[in-house]
């Protein structure tokens, strides 16, 4: 279901600290921690002599010793104290994971470490760059990671979902196009000259018509992100000029935990009023709330996939992206297990595509 050869969200970086902190990631139990240099050292939360969560041991300085018989490790995963030994076994040690801080997260590499390439990245500069303000948070979900994505490729549920914040008819109505790069699926959708929702309306202060743009990107296997906004309209947004409205970006990107569950980590940046603590505290908690709405989809549409078993979903036109988003995760598994059984099977249950979205998709 998830690629382990890939950058995954471990934490906010404010989450790490001098505490020993235990993480799901991918089915894999780890600890992470920072160590006295401030780096993060991430290791399998599990003791080489017994297996006890090493979470529930005790940090000084960058060794973290276990909390049943006293074996250390230090912030590679080697032992380096054994009680009651003086030699110490030398293939004692716990594996440890590939770590890089970009743009305020703290990155995790689950797979082989000699691949973990910190050029491959996605770039979220947004979150730290002094051209853009604001905040996110994290969100637990009991779902497939892959059921989030989806959501985030087709953004016509807004309508349905969120009809009090950012939802409209013209969000189900409008078309789009989809296109895709060597690292991305785009899907860009505009609406011209349409009422703004609520939560549009409310930032730009008055009424009046608005263009509306969502730009879409996906980059494989759960990194999506959405260039937001309007513009009263006729005023050249759509040529570029977005002087008279407001911009958003938001970054969402999931780390499974399970098969059926994952964390998501998202953040609400805008470009306009840098300095107002007010505005990023009220685009936050509106982006906390619009996403508790949809936790409430997923989680309930986990919960008919499982009971449904193995019946397929059936895509529309509005799944095109969904349909591309899914084919790069699936080519990304299956290269990762061609590269270790030898052979690559499909894992995805989606069935074919109508014949125009399969056009659209090759
Ligand atoms: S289980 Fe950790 S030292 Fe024995
Ligand atoms: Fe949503």
């Amino acid at each position: 279901m998830f690629p382990l050869n890939s950058w995954y969200v471990a934490g906010w970086d404010h989450e790490i600290g001098r505490k020993l902190l235990a993480k799901m990631i991918c089915g894999i139990k780890v600890v992470l921690y920072r160590k006295t240099d401030g780096s993060v050292a991430a290791l399998e939360d599990a003791c080489w002599h017994r297996q006890l969560p090493l979470s529930l041991g005790t940090l000084e300085g960058d060794t973290v010793t276990c909390g049943y018989h006293g074996l250390s490790f230090n912030g590679d995963g080697r032992c380096t104290h054994m009680p009651s030994q003086e030699t110490i076994n030398p293939s004692a040690c716990v594996r440890s994971f590939p770590i890089v801080e970009q743009h305020r997260f703290v990155w995790i590499w689950m797979g082989e470490a000699h691949l973990a390439d910190p050029s491959k990245i996605p770039d979220f500069h947004q979150n730290e760059n002094p051209e853009w303000a604001g905040d996110g948070g994290t969100t637990h979900l009991e779902c497939d990671y892959r059921l989030l994505v989806d959501n985030l490729m087709d953004l016509t549920h807004e309508t349905f979902v969120h009809s009090s914040s950012i939802g409209n008819r013209a969000v189900a109505e409008a078309p789009f196009t989809v296109s895709r790069t060597e690292e991305s699926v785009i899907v860009t959708r505009w609406m011209i000259g349409i009422d703004p929702p609520p939560f549009f309306k409310k930032q730009l202060g008055g009424e009046c018509l608005v263009d509306r743009w969502q730009i879409i990107t996906f980059r494989a296997p759960s990194a999506v992100t959405i260039d937001v906004g309007v513009a009263r309209t006729g005023t050249g947004a759509p040529q570029g000029d977005r002087s008279k409205g407001v911009t958003g970006f938001v970054i969402h990107v999931s780390t499974p935990e399970t098969e059926r569950s994952c964390h998501y980590y998202w953040a609400f940046l805008r470009n306009y009023q840098l300095s107002s603590q007010k505005l990023t505290t009220e685009w936050r908690e509106s982006a906390r709330s619009i996403l508790a709405e949809d936790k409430t989809i997923l989680e309930a549409q986990q919960k008919a996939v499982d009971f449904y078993g193995d019946r397929d979903f059936n895509p529309l036109s509005i799944d095109s992206g969904v349909i591309l988003a899914r084919r790069r995760i699936e080519e990304m598994v299956a290269t990762e297990r061609q590269n270790v059984n030898g052979y690559a099977k499909p894992i995805i249950p989606i069935v074919a595509a109508p014949t125009q979205i399969g056009e659209m998709a090759k």
